[in-house]
């Protein structure tokens, strides 16, 4: 009995001393280590972002005006267009909202409460307007922006996602770009989309002020598309967003 315990002590000693070493030699010497293996993977930290949104133009030089702007601080932004508005002298305004890389979308014909409409009349409002952009651009808009951000069941069912917003800067009615600033600047938040319209000389004054104080405060602004895309969120046919995230 003695002989086998001094075996059996033995056998494990001799066991602790092999893992010491396999745990030795799994252990890689320092030097194996490239340098960035020393550190954890940096988690891709993305720029928090919102869709600064314009409605209910084209109007020639205020959307020229915004463009403007937009261009010098390599910002983005969705123009939703009211096919009444796009007359063949505007054709050129639509091609340099997509040649400055920012988005088109869908505003309607004429700018009626979809909700008073038949799904008939709603699908022409929709459609003539996408006529009126191909024709200006060569392509058609994705995205619904139903005037007065009115919709219902038979607007959900016209086959287009429907943007609306989190944040109305009431641009069109205090016309006070300094109002449409603190309208921002209280609310802003990761994800957001912004209203405003590219109607008015204030409107784009407004846009002068909010789109630096937004850079300044680390935000990337970009379009309705590329704001669900870099979230990971799908825009669906028959689905209301107001932000994405
Ligand atoms: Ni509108």
């Amino acid at each position: 009995m003695k002989k086998r315990a001094v075996l059996l002590c033995f056998a494990v000693v001799i066991a602790i001393l092999c893992s010491a070493r396999a745990a030795a030699d799994i252990a890689p010497e320092p030097e194996e280590y490239s340098p960035a293996e020393k550190y954890l993977p940096r988690q891709e930290t993305s720029k928090p972002m919102v869709a600064l949104t314009f409605d209910d133009g084209p109007s020639g030089q205020y959307t020229l005006q915004i463009l403007d702007i937009l261009r010098q601080y390599d910002a983005k932004a969705t123009f939703f267009l009211s096919g009444y508005r796009l007359t063949e002298n505007q054709y050129a305004v639509a091609r340099e909202i997509l040649n400055e890389g920012c988005e088109i979308g869908n505003h309607t014909y004429s700018h009626t409460d979809l909700t008073t409409l038949t799904p008939e009349e709603i699908q022409w409002e929709i459609d003539s307007t996408n006529d009126l952009i191909f024709a200006a651009t060569g392509t058609t808009a994705n995205l619904l922006r139903p005037p007065y951000g009115e919709f219902d069941e038979n607007v959900l069912s016209a086959g287009y996602p429907v943007v609306t917003w989190c944040i109305d800067t009431l641009d069109w009615m205090h016309m006070d770009p300094q109002k449409s600033l603190q309208a921002v600047q209280e609310n802003a938040f990761d994800g957001c989309i912004i209203l405003m319209h590219d109607m008015f000389e204030t409107s784009a004054q407004g846009c002068r002020l909010i789109v630096p104080w937004l850079i300044g405060e680390g935000y990337e602004l970009v379009t309705v598309s590329e704001l669900f895309a870099a979230k990971g969120q799908t825009l669906s046919s028959g689905s209301t967003h107001r932000w994405a995230g």
